[in-house]
């Protein structure tokens, strides 16, 4: 540990000894405690933490874990916000940890939980197994018969024009860190629902040329508990942290699947009928 320590600037800044020394303020990090198997009970436990200008929320967690507790659970890998897994509740708001600079929050206190609409497994760390089942589920990869180099004869290029790739680009850029799904309300009340984040992806495969494989035969999709459960909140798109707009995305897939949709043929019968009466 101590070895990975000096690697971090910040850490080495602030260790204990140089504290007050290099530092110029501190933070109180508050930090959720609680593990799966003791229930419901849960604490706060407190750190004070040097800060430095680019000390980002993962860093003072990590300043607490070395030299205070090293017991805190937290998931983290890239630390440059393209892994996804630093997710958790900062202030209340869904965000991930390395993409935080503390001075950005303008707070003496910080206070870090686990994202909700997640199973806690313990302290900031949850539980993403249903999260990535909802994502599986509506098969997150282009389907194109012809391009199976095993089983095709002739391999040709999947062209695209810059308006095509337009179409789906910015759904694309999804890390998967749940910051989305945490904030939705509808997920909050309905388990069963797919969540912004796999429907915004089903939208990016359906937009993409190159995918032919249709997904109207996807139940779930086109279901309750699927597409026509949004309720258009919007909060999914304001805390992604990468620019993505699953609100849209699921506004332009409802539009795209109206076409097959059990939904359009009950609006075609309606229409039929008010017109033959
Ligand atoms: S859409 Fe944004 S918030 Fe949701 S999982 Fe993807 S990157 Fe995270
Ligand atoms: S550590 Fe990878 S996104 Fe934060």
């Amino acid at each position: 540990m101590a070895g990975i320590i000096e690697k971090i600037p910040m850490l080495r800044a602030g260790s204990k000894k140089d504290r007050g020394s290099k530092t110029s303020s501190s933070i109180t990090l508050r930090v959720y405690r609680s593990n799966s198997a003791n229930g419901n009970s849960y604490r706060y436990d407190t750190f004070d933490v040097p800060i430095q200008r680019w000390t980002t929320v993962l860093d003072a967690l990590l300043y607490a874990k070395a030299y205070e507790d090293n017991s805190i659970a937290i998931r983290y890998s890239c630390r440059m916000a393209s892994c996804g897994s630093c997710g958790m509740k900062i202030n209340g708001r869904p965000r991930l940890a390395c993409y935080t600079n503390v001075a950005e929050l303008e707070s003496p206190v910080i206070t870090c939980q686990p994202l909700t609409n997640f199973s806690l497994i313990r302290d900031l760390v949850t539980d993403f197994s249903e999260f990535f089942r909802h994502h599986k589920s509506i098969k997150p990869f282009i389907i194109n018969q012809n391009a199976d180099l095993m089983t095709s004869e002739e391999v040709s290029e999947f062209i695209q024009s810059p308006r095509d790739v337009d179409e789906y680009l910015q759904f694309s850029y999804c890390i998967k860190c749940g910051l989305c799904y945490s904030a939705c309300p509808t997920v909050a009340t309905d388990v069963r629902f797919l969540g912004p984040q796999a429907l915004a992806q089903a939208y990016r495969y359906y937009a993409d040329t190159r995918d032919n494989g249709s997904r109207e035969d996807m139940k779930n999709i086109d279901d309750k508990h699927g597409i026509w459960r949004c309720h258009f909140a919007g909060s999914c798109s304001n805390v992604c942290p990468k620019g993505v707009d699953p609100a849209l995305g699921i506004q332009l897939l409802r539009r795209h699947l109206t076409s097959f949709s059990k939904h359009d043929k009950k609006i075609a019968e309606m229409k039929h009928h008010s017109q033959v009466t």
